[in-house]
């Protein structure tokens, strides 16, 4: 685990500024339907901090609390930092910012990023763990706030195989068990780290799929590009866990309502929502090819281009890549851009979302 201090404490800073969405590394270009998605979730974080018991409140030494949040799977961008900053910006207080991801590819350009939230006069103290969303990562009754966004809908199937209970002995698994069993430990775990009073919001993305088998869609379109550049080295590639479609509001409330195998979290909002690919939406106002193809790749590259480049690494490393390597990941977006533009209609995505808000009683 590393921590990053806060070198400039500044508990008053107006820290109001742009969210934009992209690639840690690169120039970032904000999307404006993700900014709304985050800008609404740091609007209920901010409501439900507001209630928090805890908020202020002082140890029996007199020193005052420190309040602490996590973000889990929260990859290397600045979605993640802008649900920490919601947390900090109603904490009166100090603060600790928690940042969890399975990728540890994604750590050095987050780090990068709190570094420069703090230069700018954020504050608060920040640490990154390694490690499954599902692993209980925190000792108990420690945290006011368990965040995440577009990363529960990802199956950890490391997970499942080393035994989610009723999994372990199972190959045969139907991914919507699973699906279920994973959301139930995810709860399990967060309120496990969550005082009580502390909060949960969470918001899944997911691509739509009534059977559940339809293939991943950004997926698909990285696993062509690799093909096409990589050829056969693309044995190597381990495909990400398989992500689900999304679970319905019953089956994400079933967990909370279960009288045999109750969540001890009352859940207070469950909300589901069909949600347009929005590269497609302007595509079909604009209808420039080209432009849909611009678009699109520019946020499959910002989802994916750290995983490859640790693909890079790790296959230099164990010698099934040459170091020239990283030369050709531009390429693989290349092909990308070629399929998209030649084939609008192929790539159309078709999301969910849903938004969920818990209290620990
Ligand atoms: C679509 S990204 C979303 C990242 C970030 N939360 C955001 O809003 O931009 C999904 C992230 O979940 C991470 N992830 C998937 N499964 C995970 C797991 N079991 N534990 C921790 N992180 C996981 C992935 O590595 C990826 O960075």
């Amino acid at each position: 685990m590393s921590t990053i201090l806060p070198t400039k404490p500044n508990l008053t800073a107006d820290l109001d500024q742009e969210i934009l969405v992209g690639h840690a590394h690169q120039s970032v270009t904000p999307c404006l339907p993700q900014r709304a998605d985050i800008e609404n979730l740091a609007k209920l974080i901010q409501s439900e901090m507001k209630q928090s018991p805890w908020n202020n409140a002082k140890h029996p030494s007199g020193v005052r609390q420190i309040s602490a949040c996590i973000d889990r799977g929260c990859g290397s961008g600045p979605n993640c930092r802008a649900l920490t900053d919601a947390f900090r910006r109603c904490i009166n207080g100090h603060t600790m910012s928690y940042y969890n991801e399975r990728n540890p590819a994604d750590f050095p350009g987050l780090a990068t990023q709190v570094r420069m939230r703090n230069e700018q006069g954020a504050c608060g103290y920040h640490s990154m763990i390694c490690g499954s969303f599902l692993d209980q990562l925190l000792p108990n009754s420690s945290l006011d706030l368990v965040t995440s966004n577009a990363a529960l809908h990802w199956i950890d199937l490391d997970h499942a195989a080393v035994g989610l209970p009723g999994f372990a002995a199972r190959e045969d698994w139907c991914l919507s068990e699973l699906a279920d069993e994973q959301w139930r430990r995810f709860l399990t775990v967060a309120s496990a780290e969550l005082r009580t009073g502390g909060k949960l919001v969470v918001s899944f993305v997911a691509a739509q799929s009534e059977s559940g088998s339809q293939d991943h869609i950004p997926l698909r379109l990285i696993e062509f590009g690799i093909d096409k550049v990589f050829g056969t080295v693309r044995n190597h590639w381990s495909r990400p866990p398989i992500p689900i479609h999304l679970r319905t509001s019953e089956q994400i409330s079933a967990p909370f309502k279960d009288a045999d195998r109750p969540v001890p979290l009352r859940l207070k909002r469950c909300r589901v929502e069909s949600v347009n690919c929005p590269y497609f939406q302007a595509y079909e106002s604009h209808r420039c090819a080209t432009r849909y193809a611009d678009e699109f790749t520019g946020f499959l590259r910002a989802f994916s281009e750290s995983s490859l480049r640790h693909w890079c690494e790790l296959g230099v490393e164990q010698g099934y890549l040459s170091p020239g390597a990283f030369k050709k990941i531009a390429g693989v977006y290349r092909h990308i851009h070629t399929l998209i533009c030649s084939n609008p209609e192929e790539w159309r995505m078709k999301k969910h979302r849903a938004v969920v808000v818990a209290e620990q009683v």
